[in-house]
């Protein structure tokens, strides 16, 4: 079964090889046809093949469906008063994880389900048609797993995230908790992740329990990504690109030395720049620009969470990012498509070159500028996937 999509105002491609040959691969007056799912012509409207359906767009704008490398998704409970705190001056610390995880052991499979189902739903109407999300608000044996089972109906991206902070139970006796992490809790999660991610700053993880974690995971076939200089400046993003990590997410406080070895890496390990959780606890923006400068391969994720940054929006994300990271609207773009398939390893997602999948929305817009000029408004008209 094939479809033509013709009368699309601009196609965002992301295949610099075709249109205007920038990273975005912009074809104007565009024309799209799908096979089985899969991308098989793009091109100027008039030269579009048959096909066996045809879709008019009348004037839209086609993207990629974004792909959201980052998020926290398997949980129960609310934070809102924790946000109201903050915004009133409270800062940040992490601490209120630990609310999370009492709501979450305390919940059944189904709230869980239903919650995650909820917020997939959300996520797929931003536009997002790939996502990945974490465990981490478990925190023993029995509840990362079931939180990683749960999160598979949903994704192939799940992470295991044992790692978030040292749960209340081994305060006194944090070595227990991170080999308890890296043996038993790991070969148990094993078979539902697909990744491993540390929480590595003050207050969670130090650099040498990440290493022990991310080494007995990436053992065992789980590729690392991890939580980095998201609170404070250390050897986190620095680690991440020693063990060859996927991702190494947030940021925040990324040093000159940092940013260069993300550069140098840029083929392996993708910086995940993560501003809802800056905007959400009222902290000071990464400087996008230097990071695009330096050269390192740059993705934008909602870090979607119910403490530090509870949006399902791509596009929000991508607006701070142009309003106040130094990027522009194309950067922004392709950071929350393709930078976000880069960082998970995916080639058949974040763009729209003849041989990736049909993932993509269909915006109430004339051109992809319109997502950051058109802060908070709904401009996602409809998502195809498949
Ligand atoms: O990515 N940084 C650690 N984890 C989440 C926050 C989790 C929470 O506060 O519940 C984050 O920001
Ligand atoms: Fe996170």
């Amino acid at each position: 079964m094939s479809t033509v999509y013709t009368n699309i105002a601009e196609l965002v491609t992301n295949d610099p090889t075709v249109g205007d040959g920038s990273p975005l691969g912009l074809l104007t007056d565009a024309a799209l046809v799908v096979d089985d799912g899969v991308v098989s012509w793009v091109g100027v409207r008039g030269g579009a093949p048959a096909a066996d359906d045809s879709v008019d767009l009348q004037g839209a704008a086609v993207i990629p469906g974004f792909v959201d490398s980052h998020a926290h998704l398997v949980f129960a409970g609310d934070r809102a008063h924790e946000f109201a705190a903050r915004m009133a001056g409270v800062p940040y610390d992490g601490g209120g994880i630990t609310t999370t995880v009492a709501a979450t052991r305390a919940a059944t499979d189904a709230q869980l389900s239903a919650n995650l189902a909820r917020l997939s739903a959300e996520l797929r109407r931003s536009g997002v048609t790939t996502f990945e999300t974490k465990s981490g608000y478990g925190l023993r044996t029995p509840d990362e797993v079931r939180s990683l089972r749960i999160a598979r109906e949903f994704t192939t991206e799940t992470t295991f995230l044992g790692a978030h902070v040292v749960p209340a139970e081994y305060r006194e006796n944090r070595d227990g908790y991170v080999r308890s992490v890296a043996g038993e809790m790991l070969h148990e999660c094993r078979p539902h992740a697909r990744w491993i991610d540390v929480f590595c700053e003050r207050g969670a993880f130090d650099v040498d329990e990440a290493r022990t974690i991310l080494e007995a995971g990436a053992a065992v076939g789980l590729t690392p990504r991890l939580h980095a200089a998201q609170l404070a400046p250390g050897e986190g993003i620095r680690l991440g690109v020693e063990l060859g990590a996927a991702s190494v997410d947030h940021c925040t406080f990324a040093t000159d030395a940092d940013i260069e070895a993300l550069a140098s890496a840029s083929a392996v390990t993708v910086a995940t720049l993560l501003p809802g959780a800056e905007f959400s606890t009222r902290a000071a923006y990464p400087d996008g620009r230097r990071f695009l400068d330096a050269g390192a391969t740059v993705a934008l994720a909602t870090d979607c969470n119910p403490g530090s940054s509870y949006t399902t929006s791509m596009a929000f994300c991508m607006a701070i990012a142009v309003r106040d990271m130094g990027f522009t609207p194309a950067e922004a773009l392709w950071s929350a498509t393709a930078g976000g398939a880069a960082a998970l390893r995916r080639r058949d997602v974040g763009g729209l070159a003849v041989g990736q999948r049909a993932h993509f929305a269909v915006l109430d817009a004339p051109s992809h500028l319109h997502l950051a000029y058109r802060p908070g408004v709904p401009l996602i008209a409809d998502v195809i996937a498949g």
